[in-house]
Parts: C-alpha cells; sequence; structure tokens
C-alpha cells in the first residue's frame, strides 16, 4: 500500500517531473486533466480521448453487481485508458473519487461507520484516526484512489439537511479530528478532500447552499479554523462549497479560493469544484467556467455537462479571458496531487495489492465500527435507573428503527439519499440484531419484522422494558432540510424532481409531528405500565420534550451504521456511556426567519457537551 507523504505537496523531486510533463502536453490535455465526468457519462475509451483527469461515482451510482471485484474492473478499465499514450495523449494516470465518508459505504458489504455528527459525540481524535485507516482499506480494495472526506462543516442549525456530515457545531472539536481523519485516509494511500470550502454549515436558517451571511472575523472563527489542521496534515484536495458568503457564491469567491486558501494559508494541492457547482454562477456556462477557474479552482466536478465544460474553457483561454499561466498553474497542482499521491508509481488498479483486499468488511474493520457506536450514544435520559438493561430480562424492541440496518446508516450509503430495510445493508448487525444476541428473552414486535405495523402499540404486559427504536429516515444534503419547501434554487440539477426542485424533509424540527408514530408508541407502552427506552435515530437533534416525559430512558443514537450491535453493548451496561451532545439540543423551534438568528440555537434543551454516565 502506497502510503502518501504528510508533507508538503509540492516537494521538490515531484515539482520536477510536474515542470517536465507540463512542458509536454497540450492545452487540449491540460483542460482534460481539470475535467471531472460521471462514471455514467463517459467511457474509459472518453478519458483517453479528452484526456481526463479523473472521473467520479456520484452516491449511489456503483457498477456491476457493487462489489469489490466490480469498482476494480471498472477503475482499471478507465485507468488503462488514462494510461494508454500515443501522439495526441500522454500517459497521465486517472484519478477516481467517490463519497466514501463514513465507509466505503456505497460498496455492497463495506464496514459502514456512525456518520460525523456521532463521531462527534465520541470525542476521540485517536478513533477518529483508525477510522481513516480502514476506510482507506476499505476505499484501495475497489481500486478507488480519492475521496471526498472529510466533511469539516461546522453545523450551527440543526435544520441543515447536512448536519450529520458536521463533526460538531463547536469549530475546536471539528480542528481536533480535521488533521487526524486526513492523515488515517492518506496515509494509508488514499487521497483526502477537506470540504465544503467554507462555510456551508453557517448558512441562515440552515438552508443547504444557503448564504452564510458574517463578517469575515467570524467566518474565520467558525469556519475556516478547521482548515488549518487539515492542511497542516498535508490534505491534497479541497472541495467548494455550493453555499455563498455575504450573498457570494463560494464557487466563484477569488477572495477566498486564492487568496485565502492558497495564498495567505499555502495550501498547495488542488481544489475541486462540487457537482455542478458553477451553473449558478453565471447565466452562461463559458462566462462561469472561466469565472470559476480564474477565482482559483483547478478541478471540475461536471458529471453531465464535461464536453460544454471542455469546449467552454477552451474557447475562454483561446480568447484570453483565462490565462493560460492560470491553466498550467491548475494543472502543475493536480500533476502535483497524483505525483504526491504515488499515483504515478502505482500498478493498474487490477495489479495492486489492496484492490480486493480481504479486509473489506472483515470483522476486525467492523469491532471498529462497533467501538464507534458505542462511544458515539448520548444518555439524554435515564429515570428510576431503568438503564443498564438486565440481560436475563424479558425485554420488547419495537419501533420502526428496531431492525432496519438501512435507517441505521442513514445518506450517502448503497444510494445517494440511503435506503431502508436490512436487504441491502449486506453484513453488521441492527439495533435489534444485537439486543437478540445478548438478551434471550427480548421479543420484537413490529419496527422491521412485519408482525406488526409499525406505530401500532404492542401488548407490553408481560414484559419489564420496552425498548423502542424511532427517528428518521434516511436522506442526503437538500432533502432533509428542515424548511417550506423552496420555489427553485440553481445548482440543484441532480436532485429527484429535476432542476432546482427541493422538497425538504419536513417544516419542523419536532418529532412528533414528523414521525407522530414514535409518540404514539411510546405513551401506549407507558400506559400499560412498563418502562420504555427510547433510542432516536438521527442525523441531528430534534425537539423530542413529549417524546422524552413519556420515556424512562432517552438515548441519542445518532446514524450508527452497519454495527448495531453496538447499541446493545452500551444499553445492557458492557460499556458504560461516553458520549456527550457535539450540538446543543433544542427544546423548540428555532423561530424567525433565520429561525432563531444564523445559529437557530438560543433554544437548547440540553447543552453542547451534555452527556449521562450510568456509573
Ligand atoms: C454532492 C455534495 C458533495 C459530494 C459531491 C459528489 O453534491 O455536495 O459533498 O462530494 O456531490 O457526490
Amino acid at each position: 500500500m502506497t502510503s502518501l507523504p504528510a508533507t508538503a505537496v509540492r516537494a521538490s523531486a515531484v515539482e520536477e517531473r510536474v515542470q517536465e510533463l507540463l512542458a509536454r502536453i497540450s492545452l487540449d490535455q491540460k483542460i482534460g486533466q481539470m475535467t471531472q465526468p460521471e462514471r455514467l457519462h463517459v467511457s474509459p475509451a472518453e478519458v483517453k480521448r479528452f484526456h481526463i483527469g479523473s472521473v467520479l461515482s456520484g452516491g449511489g451510482s456503483c457498477p456491476g453487481d457493487n462489489r469489490p471485484a466490480d469498482w476494480v474492473a471498472m477503475n482499471d478499465a478507465y485507468w488503462t485508458a488514462s494510461m494508454e499514450e500515443d501522439a495526441d495523449h500522454l500517459a497521465i494516470p486517472l484519478l477516481y473519487g467517490v463519497d466514501a465518508i463514513h465507509g466505503n459505504a456505497n460498496v455492497l458489504g463495506a464496514t459502514i461507520f456512525p456518520h460525523n455528527i456521532g463521531l462527534g459525540a465520541a470525542g476521540d481524535p485517536g478513533l477518529i484516526e483508525r477510522i481513516g485507516r480502514v476506510t482507506a482499506r476499505e476505499v484501495c480494495a475497489a481500486g478507488v484512489d480519492w475521496t471526498f472526506a472529510p466533511t469539516l462543516a461546522v453545523a450551527r442549525n440543526p435544520c441543515w439537511g447536512r448536519t450529520y456530515e458536521s463533526y460538531s457545531e463547536d469549530p475546536t472539536l471539528v480542528a481536533r479530528y480535521a488533521g487526524r481523519i486526513v492523515r488515517g485516509l492518506q496515509e494509508a494511500g488514499v487521497v483526502a478532500c477537506a470540504k465544503h470550502w467554507v462555510g456551508d454549515g453557517g448558512t441562515v436558517g440552515g438552508v443547504d447552499q444557503g448564504d452564510t451571511v458574517m463578517g469575515e472575523e467570524e467566518l474565520r472563527r467558525m469556519h475556516i479554523a478547521p482548515y488549518v489542521p487539515a492542511l497542516e496534515a498535508g490534505v491534497l484536495t479541497v472541495m467548494v462549497s455550493l453555499s455563498s458568503w455575504n450573498g457570494e457564491k463560494c464557487h466563484a469567491h477569488r477572495y477566498l479560493i486564492q487568496d485565502v486558501l492558497k495564498g495567505e494559508m499555502g495550501f498547495g494541492g488542488f481544489v475541486v469544484s462540487d457537482w455542478d457547482g458553477i451553473d449558478p454562477v453565471a447565466d452562461d456556462y463559458g462566462d462561469a467556467a472561466a469565472m470559476a477557474v480564474n477565482a482559483g479552482i483547478d478541478m471540475f466536478m461536471v458529471p453531465e455537462t464535461w464536453r460544454a465544460f471542455i469546449a467552454g474553457l477552451k474557447e475562454q483561454v483561446e480568447r484570453g479571458v483565462v490565462p493560460v499561466g492560470r491553466i498550467d498553474d491548475a494543472v502543475a497542482r493536480i500533476l502535483q496531487v497524483k505525483f504526491a499521491s504515488g499515483l504515478f508509481d502505482r500498478p493498474r488498479p487490477w495489479a495492486r495489492r489492496g484492490s480486493n483486499g480481504s479486509a473489506f468488511g472483515s470483522g476486525e474493520h467492523r469491532a471498529v465500527a462497533r467501538e464507534a457506536v458505542r462511544k458515539s450514544l448520548v444518555l439524554l435520559k435515564n429515570e428510576g435507573g431503568v438503564l443498564p438493561l438486565d440481560k436475563g430480562a424479558r425485554i420488547l424492541v419495537t419501533g420502526p428503527a428496531a431492525h432496519d440496518r438501512g435507517r441505521q446508516c442513514g445518506g450517502f450509503t448503497v444510494e445517494w439519499q440511503g435506503v431502508t430495510g436490512n436487504a441491502a445493508i449486506d453484513g453488521g448487525t441492527s439495533i435489534w440484531e444485537g439486543i437478540r444476541a445478548v438478551a434471550p428473552g427480548a421479543v420484537l414486535r413490529g419496527g422491521g419484522d412485519g408482525a406488526t405495523p409499525a406505530g401500532d402499540v404492542p401488548d407490553a404486559r408481560d414484559f419489564d422494558a420496552a425498548v423502542v427504536v424511532v427517528g428518521e429516515r434516511p436522506y442526503a444534503e437538500g432533502l432533509g432540510d428542515i424548511r417550506e419547501p423552496s420555489p427553485v434554487r440553481a445548482g440543484t440539477n441532480h436532485l429527484p424532481g429535476g432542476p432546482g426542485v427541493l422538497q425538504p424533509y419536513g417544516n419542523t424540527l419536532k418529532l412528533a409531528a414528523l414521525h407522530p408514530e414514535a409518540l404514539r408508541t411510546i405513551r401506549g407502552l407507558t400506559a400499560q405500565g412498563v418502562p420504555v427506552v427510547t433510542v432516536l435515530v438521527s442525523g441531528r437533534p430534534l425537539v423530542v420534550n413529549e417524546e422524552l416525559a413519556a420515556s424512562a430512558g432517552f438515548v441519542a443514537a445518532w446514524l450508527p451504521g452497519s454495527e448495531g450491535a453496538g447499541v446493545a453493548d452500551v444499553l445492557f451496561g458492557d460499556y458504560d456511556f461516553v458520549g456527550r451532545l457535539p450540538m446543543s439540543w433544542p427544546g423548540k423551534m428555532p423561530e424567525g426567519p433565520g429561525r432563531g438568528g444564523r445559529s437557530g440555537r438560543g433554544t437548547a434543551l440540553f447543552p453542547h457537551g451534555y452527556g449521562l454516565r450510568l456509573l
């Protein structure tokens, strides 16, 4: 496994190789290196013909039977095409990118970690580095070289649909993790990508791709700060945010990209746009491309419009709107990353030692994920010592997320928006399967067994306690927003419903309004005299005052991933709770146009850092 140097990208030996190659490639090949189509819209032959520098898989865009071997075969075809040198094409290895943001979770059988918000609750930077290494091994097993992780967002409003991708509302916690996850990934052979530059988690009202309205001092303190340790750790790529800062799109923000990130902070890798991120920058596509390139973006995620991008950018260069020097700088950065990451020295994906690695989804890897689950759980209530549960007791387990490995994984899992049910999550354990393994007197009612519809109240008279697992369905990005449906939003072409159609998850953080079946079940069981332990599976804090009041015990489990058994490890006392809230927990919906201002946090029921212990 090639270990990536944590030192500066611009090592002198690399610099010489880059300049030598740069001097030999054509303008067409330079622009090709700056272009990143999505796999469904480009063939290996086109990769060679248009000198494409990178290809990506969007969430859920998986080859063949979606096993590591299928991914290796796909990547081998792309890589081989990129290396077929002839009179028109110099061999430059292709970089393949995926969203392995909580394990290589697109791929069937992968180890799927808790999403970042749960890792933030764990408060364990060493664990984060180990997760990075395991994730890198499972990315390499698929023959992939680059992950669009870590997300360094500082989520300031739980109404944001990407809150779960943030480690914390506290930039110091995000900063404590940033360098560790970058080292974990890159020292195990995968290029990391710090994202989304910058202020993605600070938009007014938590609107995804919205506007972060604040002065520069607050932007630097709150949202730029976590990137410093990531750069110090040698992160090789940075992705630009689809959001805006004070009304100006980050994708056209020369000051933030060229002056601050590359100039003042000395970032030596390359900057990649986000998906169709240049679309809203200008009405004319060529103008948008020119503005984004001149702002300092080096590679462009243009999944379907890549041909138009190439043609448009070439025309802008020929017209002198984009200086050749800027193109050369962009390509030099891309080549530097490919050299520094060892991509030029690696064999074809099919021949790499890590490809199809047997550790993929292994027990060793899953043990790390199960440890992460244990450490991520936050105990919010434990009335009458209902926890820890007795392994010999008669436990009724129910609720829609009790036996649903898909729900417990959340978004960016097998599909972009995630999946429900157990069929698509190959390996791992549901929360119920973890309980059943340690408590012989436990019985599942509803919640995936099909015996009773979710939301019905089972007969609990013969039980000592009940575990009710409730929460959110999986979602990703703007489809997870809590807000009124917005009419049109540019730059969201890939959302279901077509360009600009954005259907949020709901318009309130109140669980009782979003999923009333949860409260009905909790109250119905409590009314039968059985103490209820509620386990909340969600991508964020929700307003759960009524559910809390009706429960004896209440656990925030976030999105635990494939190893649901980690929940039972703590419910039954094999391990104590260590998790602390990475975000303050609201007691009511933030009011006002910004939903309680930019942060939406003036309504905390539990403060950031809160968490009970059993002992
Ligand atoms: C998405 C996300 C970004 C992701 C990219 C590729 O729109 O904003 O985080 O890495 O597209 O899937």
